[in-house]
């Protein structure tokens, strides 16, 4: 159908999100919600990747082509770049929970407008509270602005423990950023190892 009007849309949402009580249930509800207009042009839904026991969980920015394509979140270049870094501190995705602010890529990977990040959110909280995940990491500056609530730029927020609802929250550059400017890497590269400290101090074993 038409995409709905914004706070109709979001409220939609978040009565779909509240009625799901695991991630199948809540995958379903996304899959079948009409009321985000990314939806109409987009070819797959990128709900999530990874293990679904995961306790740290991950959160992008949206599907890009490669991701559209798949259905997968990080399937693409910058997953490529995450996994590289994950493989620095010993991980991969498989020890991780994988998603995005927005479940559909955005045409042409556009800025998504603030009533497309707004209709999602219910989805991505719900998310997050059936994950109950240990750690949150987000990956990029709209992620953390989203999840976080601030104003504050990237550069700002990374590298640093944030809190999100009680769960220690690490903002991270986004691969795409260190993808254009391989100068930065060195700072991602530390905050993966800052991942990998406080795993071991939450005493969260990678999967074998
Ligand atoms: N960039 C993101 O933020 N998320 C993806 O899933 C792919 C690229």
């Amino acid at each position: 159908g038409a995409p709905l009007g914004a706070a109709v849309a979001t409220e939609a949402a978040r009565k779909l999100a509240a009625g799901c009580t695991n991630l199948t249930e809540l995958r379903r509800a996304v899959e079948g919600f009409d009321g985000c207009a990314l939806k109409a042009t987009a070819t797959n839904t990128v709900f999530a990747d990874g293990a679904e026991g995961a306790e740290v969980m991950f959160i992008g920015e949206a599907p890009g082509e490669d991701e559209d394509r798949q259905g997968k979140p990080f399937v693409g270049v910058s997953g490529q770049m995450l996994d590289r870094m994950l493989g620095f501190i010993g991980l991969t995705r498989e020890n991780f929970y994988i998603t995005n602010t927005l479940y559909w890529r955005p045409p042409g990977n556009r800025t998504p407008t603030d009533a497309e990040v707004v209709t999602c959110h219910p989805f991505l909280e719900r998310q997050i509270a059936l994950c109950d995940p240990k750690i949150l990491v987000l990956v990029g500056g709209r992620a953390a602005k989203t999840l976080l609530d601030t104003p504050q730029g990237i550069t700002k927020l990374r590298g640093k423990w944030h809190d999100y609802n009680g769960i220690p929250t690490l903002p991270m550059l986004h691969p795409a950023y260190l993808l254009r400017n391989a100068a930065q890497k060195r700072l991602a590269w530390r905050d993966a190892v800052k991942l990998r400290l406080k795993m071991d101090e939450l005493g969260i074993a990678p999967a074998p």
